[in-house]
């Protein structure tokens, strides 16, 4: 059967998804999960784009042993070195060079003729080809490039050492029938096609990023690129997990084989949701809460006769429905950190010892204390910033008819010295983002709440989600508990610490310096 390679932008295109910032950590756990799916080609990042975005790739590239980890790059030399620097020892490293190629984009954005991007294209393909042994070049815009000039484009840059050409449709625009043909046209004029993998890339502006791919498949691809969940710039990439799901089943139809371990995906879903604090709706084909659930009686009264009358997939053939208890009040430290290796992390003794204790006070509120929980557990402690202020204790006094107040203990470990302050406010979540802004002297935007409830039952977890600004940049935090205040109190100051040890660092959020996808 033919193969088809996949391709995973979570951790770079996903990242570009609004308000969403992974740290390093954060990335090498979502590319940990993805090699264990079987994904064969990872891109880690846009090393130019900043020191942190530069520094993730490596640490990716370093933890990563099978797929092969690949860096963003524009069709320049100071982004051919970036992305050098940060694959230097990697084990299977790769750059992904990419050039706008549409009229539309030749003429307002990059202001030059078609030979002048043949040239640009070209040359950065064969300095690439110096250091990498894989490039894939990418024409930006290709769905609404003339499709002569792809053509030229691609007689350019496969001399020049290019292995892999991705035709994105980077604005989300065309049609299946459009996209396919593009795949057919160049299979059929591109000289020296056959030394070449094609790649298909979609977006989802008109919510066609995957009937595109699968388009593109049927009419030759040999890779798909997209991000678990969907996630990305604007609408979002092609949601690779739907891709492989539909393959699977559909084997019949596309006689296409991808290797892909899909028992994995509902775990690695529920970790990029975690991690970008983007939720999943529920009615989200294959990892949405609701896409195995009946509700009407005639559905029910099938399935129970005989499951094939409305399901066309089972949970457990995606990990939908993996056990999800783990450990309880009697598990011990080694059970505990043995768990959260099998889940993919890779922590210190000291964020275990930590973490083990959080759980323990957890096990003892809550009875059964799942996979889910061991997540929020993890990611709230576990942003790679150091923690300058830690939450020590939290104290509201509410009425429906008095003006709520709120007072935070906080420890300030540079000093270190506990400080403690009282406020004000709207409500009682309000009142206590006073009190901390008061302790640590930060005055922060709150641009985003978000309160989700991570297990089932009266003694579930909240996670609260905030994303904070101040100035140009933005910072994301969570926080866990079963207390919502207290989640809330610790999300807001996940996120402080992020702001204060970024601010510290000298590096905001990572500005993208890439406009175009
Ligand atoms: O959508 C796009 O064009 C991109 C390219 C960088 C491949 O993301
Ligand atoms: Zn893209």
């Amino acid at each position: 059967m033919r193969r088809v390679q996949f391709f995973d932008t979570t951790l770079r295109d996903g990242e570009q998804s609004p308000g969403v910032n992974l740290n390093a950590e954060e990335k090498v756990a979502i590319a940990l999960q993805l090699e264990r799916l079987g994904i064969h080609v990872l891109e880690a990042g846009f090393a130019a784009a900043s020191p942190g975005d530069l520094e993730a790739v490596r640490q990716v590239s370093q933890a990563v042993k099978g797929a092969t980890v690949v860096s963003l790059a524009r069709a320049v030399p100071g982004d051919i070195e970036k992305a050098r620097e940060a694959l230097q020892g990697a084990e299977n490293p790769g750059i992904h060079i990419f050039l706008a190629t549409s009229p539309i984009h030749r003429k307002y954005k990059l202001n030059m003729t078609r030979e002048q991007v043949l040239e640009k294209a070209e040359k950065a393909v064969q300095m690439a080809g110096k250091y990498f042994p894989h490039v894939e070049f990418s024409m930006e815009d290709g769905g609404r490039t003339e499709k002569e000039f792809l053509c030229q484009v691609a007689e350019r840059v496969i001399p020049a050492g290019a292995d892999v050409i991705n035709i994105p449709d980077t604005v989300g625009y065309l049609t299946p029938a459009e996209y396919g043909e593009i795949f057919r046209y160049m299979k059929e004029h591109v000289r020296g096609i056959e030394k070449v993998k094609l790649s298909a890339h979609c977006h989802d502006d008109l919510g066609m990023a995957v009937a595109n791919t699968l388009a593109a498949i049927e009419a030759g691809a040999e890779q798909v690129e997209g991000a678990i969940n969907g996630i990305g710039e604007r609408a979002g990439n092609t949601a690779l997990e739907e891709v492989a799901v539909a393959l699977a089943t559909r084997e019949d139809h596309y006689q296409v084989a991808t290797g892909l371990h899909l028992k994995e995906i509902g775990k690695t879903s529920r970790l990029v949701s975690k991690l970008t604090g983007m939720p999943v709706p529920g009615n989200k084909a294959v990892v949405g809460a609701n896409a195995f659930a009946h509700e009407s009686g005639i559905h029910q009264d099938g399935m129970l006769k005989n499951s094939s009358t409305y399901e066309i997939l089972r949970p457990e053939t995606v990990g939908v429905d993996s056990t999800q208890l783990v450990l309880g009040k009697h598990s011990g430290r080694h059970a505990f950190q043995d768990k959260l290796q099998e889940m993919g992390y890779r922590l210190s003794e000291e964020k275990i010892d930590f973490l083990f204790s959080r759980f323990k006070e957890l096990a003892d509120r809550k009875k059964r204390v799942e996979e889910e929980d061991l997540i929020s557990l993890v990611e709230e402690k576990w942003g790679g910033e150091e923690e300058i202020f830690t939450l020590e204790t939290v104290q509201i006094s509410y009425g429906n008819r008095s003006v709520p107040t709120a007072s935070v203990r906080i420890c300030d470990h540079r000093y270190p010295q506990a400080l403690q302050e009282a406020a004000c406010g709207n409500g009682s979540i309000d009142a206590i983002f006073k009190a901390i802004d008061r302790v640590t002297g930060e005055v922060m935007h709150l641009e985003d709440y978000k309160i989700t409830s991570v297990t089932d039952g009266k003694d579930a977890l909240g996670e609260v989600f905030v994303k904070l600004r101040q100035g140009d940049y933005a910072v994301q935090g969570r926080g866990v508990s079963t207390d919502i205040l207290e989640a809330s109190a610790r999300a807001y100051i996940h996120a402080v610490n992020r702001w204060v040890s970024r601010s510290t660092a000298g590096e905001g959020k990572a500005v993208s310096v890439f406009s175009g996808s």
